[in-house]
């Protein structure tokens, strides 16, 4: 599956929107200036409900998060690049009379949706361990004998920029195909400074190639890698070397807008992520955190106290830390996929994150450890039925609180005037069947900045 199959332009970046994640603070600020209606303009038509997440450009905590702005009897309008006008359909039939209709086929229109945690920059799948962890060996104890991220670091250090690439198209836009336009993607099974230029440098010409998008991390911090641990003073060489040689060259290539670090007992301390995301955010980085997976370590409040845009995981967080983060401007991302297909029986006390007043966002987690699933849809059931967020919180956390974990609020998210004209479309009359029919591939059609990116909305524009 390449782009090209589905009908999407590719080969010449020249053609590309150049406002793509990597340089998106130059080209992507938020126009609300109505542009004139003309040829380009589409009006997207006889929607069952738009479920608009309309609100201020930030993101929703609390009891704000209980309401995704579902309306009924509306068009939308995009001219360009942008949504101009959410409105009664005569009106807008009057104001768009050139523009193109998407007849939406009583189906239910939303915002596209944006998934603020994936690492899909990889290369072999590791179903072998499904069956070690069915058989008892612990996730953990599998990276001690050196499978886990070690087994994708070798196997992504082996292969070439253009593989990597290659593997990544067909998974990224099986992402759009289930309703995602906007995508943070994580380097980090490189973890030598070439291996992770290279996994960034593979999502910058991701980010000019497709449609989606995409906004990079750069995750050097995501282990150890075998060789350092074998040495006495290995950790601390690592850390040097993450902060003081790979750091640098990632910001002067302007390669990452957020860095990331694994905190977790075993991987990387407290202390440990404190130095390397310190040093990030003085280099100009904002920062996010894998905290509290597995077991409690202080992670939440380390990512309050350093002001990350997300902490990340929380299933292991402890009550203080979910006081701290309810407290703090940092969005707590849950992703429930991940406890399901490692078999835990706990999940991210979602519901108390909420009722105490924190922003929740989810998101896929895509990567070939510990949730290989590209059904964004699919994370909204969890959180409803594993996490007991209701669907309008479900919805909220999957668009506008994704891009608040992204520091795009003002940009996608909502369906809105001046916002990027981001849409998905799904198949069901009502947005309680988006988390209801689990599992199942019910969206029909994405839009990025106005353009189809969904192989059935391909060729209607
Ligand atoms: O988010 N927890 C750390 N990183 C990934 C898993 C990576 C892997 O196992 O390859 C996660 O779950
Ligand atoms: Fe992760």
């Amino acid at each position: 599956m390449r782009p090209e199959d589905w009908g999407l332009e590719t080969g010449d970046p020249g053609q590309q929107p150049t406002d793509h994640a990597v340089e998106a603070g130059d080209g992507d600020a938020p126009r609300r200036e109505s542009p004139v209606p003309g040829p380009q303009s589409l009006l997207f038509v006889n929607a069952s409900q738009v479920v608009t997440c309309n609100g201020p450009p930030r993101a929703r905590r609390g009891r704000e998060m209980d309401d995704a702005g579902v309306v009924t009897g509306v068009s939308v309008a995009v001219v360009g690049d942008r949504i101009t006008a959410v409105g009664p359909t005569k009106e807008l039939e009057r104001n768009y009379i050139e523009a193109r209709r998407v007849d939406c086929g009583g189906r239910v229109l939303t915002p596209g949706l944006v998934d603020s945690h994936t690492h899909a920059i990889f290369g072999k799948p590791r179903f072998e361990e499904q069956e070690l962890r069915a058989s008892g060996l612990d996730y953990m104890e599998i990276a001690r004998r050196g499978g886990g991220i070690h087994s994708s670091v070798r196997d992504l250090r082996s292969r070439t920029a253009d593989e990597l690439l290659d593997l990544a198209v067909p998974r990224l836009l099986r992402l759009a195909a289930h309703g995602v336009t906007t995508v943070e993607v994580k380097s980090g099974y490189g973890l030598t400074p070439e291996d992770e230029l290279k996994s960034l440098h593979v999502i910058r010409r991701l980010a000019e190639r497709l449609p989606m998008r995409l906004v990079p991390t750069w995750l050097g911090a995501h282990e150890i890698p075998l060789e350092f641990r074998e040495l006495p003073e290995g950790r601390s060489e690592y850390v040097r070397l993450l902060v003081s040689t790979m750091l640098p060259g990632i910001v002067s290539g302007r390669l990452a807008r957020f860095a990331d670090v694994f905190c977790e007992p075993g991987v990387f301390t407290i202390d440990e992520a404190r130095t390397i995301l310190t040093a990030a955010r003085s280099a100009g980085l904002g920062l996010k955190l894998h905290a509290d997976e597995l077991r409690p370590s202080g992670g939440a409040e380390l990512a309050a106290e350093i002001g990350a845009t997300s902490a990340d995981h929380l299933a292991a967080i402890s009550e203080s830390g979910i006081r701290v983060l309810a407290a703090s401007n940092t969005v707590a991302t849950l992703l429930p996929g991940t406890m399901l297909f490692l078999g835990k029986e706990k999940q991210a006390p979602a519901r108390a994150l909420v009722d105490a007043g924190a922003a929740v966002a989810l998101a896929t987690d895509f990567n070939p450890g510990t949730s290989p699933t590209t059904n964004f849809p699919l994370i909204m059931t969890l959180g409803v039925s594993q996490l007991r967020l209701t669907v309008a919180e479900a919805m909220i956390a999957a668009t506008v609180n994704g891009a608040a974990a992204l520091s795009l609020a003002d940009q996608v998210g909502q369906i809105a005037p001046g916002y990027s004209a981001d849409l998905a479309l799904f198949d069901a009359t009502d947005v309680r069947e988006l988390p209801y029919w689990y599992g199942d591939q019910r969206c029909v059609g994405t839009w990025v900045r106005g353009r189809a990116c969904h192989p059935s909305t391909v060729g209607t524009l």
